[in-house]
C-alpha cells in the first residue's frame, strides 16, 4: 500500500488500497465548510509519482505564440498569487445509489463522500496562458499529469481538458497550496489544476504539461472514461466515440449526519448535509422531506459561493417508525431526477437524484 494513509483520518474509508482511493466518514464531512486535508477524499488512477520539486518544470505549448518552461519558483515569482475556495467532486460520487439499482463492476463504489471543499492557493491558469499568448484558433486547454496509469500492457499519464473559455475564468488555478499549506503528495504536489464547478477528473494532479489545442484532450480519461452514456449502453456494447464528455458537475444535495446517530430517537432530530448547484452555481435552497416527499421543509443554508458547496442544517420532528428522508437542492438549472434509477449508466457517473435515506426511529421509552 502507498504511504498515504498516515496523512489521513483514522476513520478514513479506504475504497481501494492501490492505487489509493478513499474518503471520510460522511458525518465528519459536515463538521466544517473547509474540509481539512485529513478528511479530503482521494481519487487516484495510478500510484502517486515522486517528484523533485526543485527539478520540476511545467511546459506550456500547442497553439500559443511562445512555448514556456516554468519552474515552481518562476510560477511564484512571475505571476500574481491567488486564493480560491472551491469544492472538488468526483463524477463517481454517490455511485453506491446507482449500484443499488444495477451492478457497476470495476468502478470505485463511492458513497457520497467523494467530495471536499478547500482553499486552494496558486496562480490563475489564464495568467499563464496569457504569458504564452493563446492563438485565436485555440478551443481547449489540455493537461497532462506525471502519474502513469496502466491499462492492459499500456502505461500512460492521466490527462484531460477544459474548454478555453473555462480556462480563462479567473478562478481556474494552477495550485501549489491546499488550505494554506504546500499541496500534499496525494493531492498533486507540487502542482495541480483546480477547475471549480467541473468534475474532479479535470483538476489534473501533478500537472507537468499544458497544451492549448483545437480539440479536447485525446487522453483515455477524456476520450473514453468520464463520458456519460444512456442506460441501454453497457461495457460490452459501448462505442467510445459517442457519449457525453463530462465537464460541469450536476446538482446535488446529500444528508450526511443524523444527530445522535441511528436508529434515531423520536422527537426533534438535527439533520445536516451538503449541497451544490449545477456547474457549481449558487444554491438558492435545500429542502428536506421526512415523509417520502409529501411535504418539504426548507433547511437553513450555510454560506457558499460560485464553485463551492453549501452546508445545510435542519431540525425535524420525528415520530417512531420508519421514515424516508429525502433531500433536494434548488438553484439555477438544478433539475434533479427523483430516483437514481433514471440516471443509471454503466460507468456510474453523475448521480444527481434526490438523496434518499431510510431512517428507523425508535420511541423515547
Ligand atoms: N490527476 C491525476 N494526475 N491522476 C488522477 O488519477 N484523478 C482525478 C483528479 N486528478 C486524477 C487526477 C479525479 S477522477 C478526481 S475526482 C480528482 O483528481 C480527485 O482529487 P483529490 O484526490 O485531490 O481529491
Amino acid at each position: 500500500m502507498e504511504r498515504i494513509r498516515p496523512t489521513k483520518h483514522a476513520d478514513f474509508i479506504v475504497r481501494h488500497a492501490a492505487p489509493f482511493n478513499g474518503g471520510p466518514p460522511l458525518a465528519a464531512l459536515v463538521d466544517s465548510p473547509i474540509t481539512p486535508e485529513e478528511l479530503f477524499y482521494v481519487r487516484n488512477h495510478a500510484p502517486v509519482p515522486e517528484i523533485d520539486a526543485t527539478a520540476f518544470r511545467l511546459s506550456v505549448g500547442g497553439l500559443v505564440e511562445r512555448s514556456l518552461e516554468l519552474s515552481l519558483d518562476d510560477l511564484k515569482r512571475e505571476f500574481e498569487f491567488r486564493r480560491v475556495e472551491a469544492t472538488l467532486q468526483c463524477a463517481g460520487n454517490r455511485r453506491d445509489e446507482l449500484i443499488a439499482v444495477r451492478e457497476i463492476p470495476g468502478e470505485v463504489p463511492w458513497g457520497a463522500e467523494a467530495i471536499g471543499n478547500a482553499r486552494w492557493g496558486g496562480v490563475a491558469l489564464r495568467d499563464v496562458l496569457a504569458a504564452a499568448g493563446v492563438s485565436d484558433d485555440a478551443k481547449h486547454a489540455a493537461f497532462v499529469g506525471r502519474d502513469r496509469a496502466q491499462k492492459g500492457s499500456q502505461t500512460f499519464p492521466f490527462g484531460g481538458s477544459i474548454p478555453i473559455e473555462k480556462a480563462n475564468d479567473s478562478d481556474v488555478l494552477l495550485a501549489y497550496e491546499m488550505n494554506g499549506k504546500p499541496l500534499p503528495a496525494t493531492h498533486g504536489y507540487p502542482l495541480r489544476v483546480v477547475v471549480p464547478g467541473y468534475i474532479g477528473a479535470r483538476s489534473v494532479k501533478w500537472v507537468s504539461e499544458i497544451r492549448v489545442q483545437a480539440t479536447p484532450s485525446d487522453n483515455y480519461y477524456q476520450r473514453k472514461s468520464y463520458k456519460l452514456f444512456p442506460p441501454t449502453v453497457s461495457a460490452e456494447t459501448v462505442d467510445w466515440d459517442h457519449g457525453l464528455m463530462l465537464g460541469e458537475v450536476g446538482p446535488t444535495a446529500v444528508l450526511c449526519r443524523i444527530d445522535g446517530g441511528v436508529p434515531a430517537k423520536a422527537g426533534p432530530v438535527g439533520l445536516a448535509g451538503y449541497a451544490m448547484g449545477a456547474g457549481g452555481t449558487e444554491v438558492d435552497g435545500v429542502e428536506v422531506s421526512i415523509d417520502g416527499g409529501a411535504i418539504w421543509h426548507p433547511a437553513k443554508l450555510g454560506s457558499g459561493e460560485h464553485g463551492t458547496w453549501y452546508l445545510w442544517r435542519i431540525v425535524v420532528e420525528l415520530t417512531a417508525g420508519e421514515h424516508e428522508i429525502i433531500v433536494r437542492v434548488h438553484g439555477s438549472g438544478s433539475h434533479q431526477p427523483d430516483h437514481a434509477a433514471t440516471g443509471w449508466n454503466f460507468k456510474g457517473y453523475m448521480n444527481t437524484a434526490w438523496h434518499r435515506t431510510l431512517l428507523q426511529v425508535d420511541s423515547r421509552t
